[in-house]
């Protein structure tokens, strides 16, 4: 069977293939420029996107991987959560085009897209595990004893962790969504020092990790990082000093999630971690965790760098695995949510 997956949550439309026989056949991503220009999604604009390129997206890709229409065994699409107009128009789009082919439809849930992705390249990893979700609105930990089975551990109370990211780099000045630049700045800073010994900026709190508990709050270590960058910012080395601020505030992030990661694990008695969300594209990130978890007898999996972010093809393998269970429905209507709690979801047998 040949799955199309279908992604208009928020500002990537996507859509992609997936087989039994020849796992993803291909992908569409297009990240949309129209938002560029507003420092963050305008949700008007990307409905209208994602009006304006599904159609041709999708016909492309049939097109490119030599698939016909006819052969498309079920229509996988993203219903929720995200922003409403925009899931709608891949929602609309995705139950049509079922429709029109009399084949079965399966709504989507994003995250579990996102928790699923790095088993497109990764057959061999399975549940139990603890899944961390960061990307530009969510920071979860969620335990995973089976696929469909989600129990949310904990989350932030305030900003997500791509979100802070974005907003210190928005005001460094380095553009929309700002996470990759960030980082990237980060590896010519200098390490944190007490007191700024040589020069470079104190280290940032862990937030709540003095503390128990799995819950987040960033808002905090923020507004410490724009502080710090004032100050940097109006010194005689604004550049070196922007830098330091990145390397100290990735720092931080990072050595909180890890410590919340340790944390959750210990607590639900499991052992590896899948990391999900665009924020897991993040290469510190990915080396103190997958350290750790070593240490730990256990193992870190991240999805590819171009899975981290939206995309189809975790939504097309969703949506293949829920279709393969007998999930999918011939389609009487769609639906589109805008919150969907990820433990409301049932398991996959
Ligand atoms: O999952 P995603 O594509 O979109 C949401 O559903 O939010 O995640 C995007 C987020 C943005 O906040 C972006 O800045 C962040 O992931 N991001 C990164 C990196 N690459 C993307 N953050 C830190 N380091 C990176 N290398
Ligand atoms: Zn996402």
């Amino acid at each position: 069977m040949i799955v199309l997956g279908i992604e208009t949550s928020c500002d990537e439309t996507a859509c992609a293939l997936y087989s039994d026989e020849r796992g993803l056949i291909g992908d569409r991503v297009l990240t949309q420029a129209v938002h560029a220009e507003y420092g963050g999604v305008v949700p008007e604009l990307a409905s209208r996107d994602h009006v304006r390129y599904l159609l041709p997206m999708v016909g492309g890709l049939l097109r490119d991987c030599g698939v016909l229409r006819e052969e498309i065994g079920g229509v996988a699409y993203t219903a929720g959560p995200g922003l409403l107009g925009a899931l709608l128009v891949g929602s609309a789009f995705g139950a049509g085009l079922a429709f029109a082919l009399d084949v079965p439809a399966i709504e989507v849930h994003h995250m579990e897209g996102h928790v699923l992705a790095p088993m497109l390249d990764d057959a061999s990893i399975k549940p139990p595990f603890v899944a961390l979700l960061v990307s530009g609105g969510h920071t979860m930990l969620v335990a995973v004893p089976e696929i469909g089975r989600y129990e949310v551990l904990g989350e932030s109370l305030d900003d997500a962790v791509g979100e802070v990211f974005d907003k210190v780099a928005k005001q460094m000045g380095l553009g929309y969504p700002g996470g990759a630049a960030l980082a990237k700045l980060a590896e010519s800073g200098r390490a944190p020092t007490h007191a700024g010994v040589q020069g470079g900026v104190p280290p940032f709190p862990r937030p709540m990790t003095d503390r128990p508990g799995l819950e987040f709050s960033f808002s905090g270590l923020k507004t410490r990082a724009m502080q710090i960058l004032r100050q940097v910012e109006a010194g005689d080395a604004p550049e070196q000093g922007r830098a330091d601020v990145a390397r100290a505030l990735q720092e931080a992030m990072v050595d909180t999630l890890v410590i919340k990661c340790v944390r959750a694990l210990e607590q639900v008695g499991m052992r590896n971690v899948v990391v999900a969300g665009g924020v897991g594209a993040n290469l510190y990130l990915r080396e103190r965790l997958s350290a750790t978890l070593v240490q730990r007898g256990g193992r870190a999996y991240f999805p590819r760098q171009a899975f981290c972010t939206d995309n189809a093809a975790m939504i097309a393998y969703a949506g293949w695995l829920r279709l393969k269970a007998g999930q999918g429905q011939m389609v009487s209507g769609f639906a589109a949510r805008a919150r969907w709690p990820l433990d409301q979801l049932s398991p996959l047998v």
